[in-house]
């Protein structure tokens, strides 16, 4: 994964925070700010490339469905959020491999403590922007099986694309410790799920499979890749899958805004199909790339 120097010249790119822009060494916000205090907001991973934003019109909405089950107002349009997009990306002199945080949060509190009733004033928007090329090596990584499970909508619903992420930091431990690249998280019912930070999904037998949107955080990427997937005649099932499903499958992957499609080598150190990228994950993997230089909001 590449992890650029915080404070290098070259990172120190242009943040949008609370209407102000400012260089990203420089930005701030309060202590008591619900995000930083229960990580109470919703966030967006968002992509620019050749100076065009991906699937822009897709984030903002999902974006806003978050906040409309948090119970946040964020006192700007989505046109007005569309315009912080675009005007934080115009603010930075690169052009492409870069990656947005787009979060807003309930805000300022005047006090600790839970309850939004402590909350005070307008809810915070910040745009965190990153040089982050896509961050998995593209020849393949290695998962293994998280102990944790995905919360189900009994506990939070996962399709809320909320900041709180505690559950999946906690199975990305346990890959950094047993020295995966990401955790694979199974629902309360031991099916799959998705990976900690992706959505995941296997070829068997030439048919396109992923889980049901139902414990995971529904996918834009995963979305695009259904629609290619029907647009080329190729059978698809969105289904209850499980680890033996993923196991014997002739081809994984995983994918998602922030590392695009990649394909996955082994799953608890058992080799998934012939070893290398399959057919199926390396069309793909060319008709995303493809997509994201024609397609995509000008800024
Ligand atoms: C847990 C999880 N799954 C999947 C995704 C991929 O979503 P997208 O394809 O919309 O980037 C994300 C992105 O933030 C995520 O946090």
């Amino acid at each position: 994964m590449n992890s650029p120097d915080v404070h290098t010249e070259a990172t120190d790119t242009i943040v949008y925070v609370n209407g102000a822009l400012v260089p990203k060494s420089e930005a701030v916000i309060s202590i008591y700010d619900s995000g930083f205090c229960h990580g109470d907001g919703a966030y967006e991973g968002i992509r620019l490339y050749d100076g065009k934003v991906f699937r822009l019109e897709a984030h903002i909405r999902r974006l806003f469905e978050a906040l409309v089950m948090l119970g946040i107002d964020p006192g700007v349009s989505r046109d007005e959020m569309t315009e912080i997009v675009l005007e934080t990306f115009r603010a930075n002199s690169l052009r492409t491999d870069l990656h947005m945080r787009l979060q807003v949060t309930r805000g300022r509190k005047r006090m600790t403590g839970m309850n939004p009733k402590l909350n005070i004033g307008p809810a915070t928007i910040v745009a965190f922007v990153d040089h982050k090329p896509p961050i998995f090596d593209k020849s393949g990584i290695t998962l293994i099986t998280s102990t944790l499970r995905r919360a189900s909508p009994n506990v939070i619903d996962a399709k809320i694309h909320h900041i709180n992420q505690l559950n999946q930091i906690l199975a990305s431990i346990e890959a950094n410790r047993q020295g995966a690249d990401e955790a694979i998280m199974l629902d309360d019912r031991g099916f799959v799920a998705e990976t900690n930070s992706t959505t995941l999904f296997c070829a068997k037998d030439g048919v396109l499979m992923t889980p049901l949107p139902t414990f995971i955080v529904v996918g834009i990427t995963r979305n695009l890749l259904l629609d290619m997937a029907h647009a080329e005649g190729w059978k698809t099932r969105e289904a209850d899958l499980s680890l033996y499903d993923f196991i014997t499958a002739d081809e994984v992957f995983i994918c998602g805004t922030v590392g695009e499609l990649v394909p996955v080598k082994a799953i608890d150190g058992r080799a998934i199909g012939a070893g290398g990228p399959g057919p199926i994950t390396q069309h793909l993997m060319r008709r995303y790339k493809a997509l994201t230089h024609t397609e995509g909001t000008a800024i």
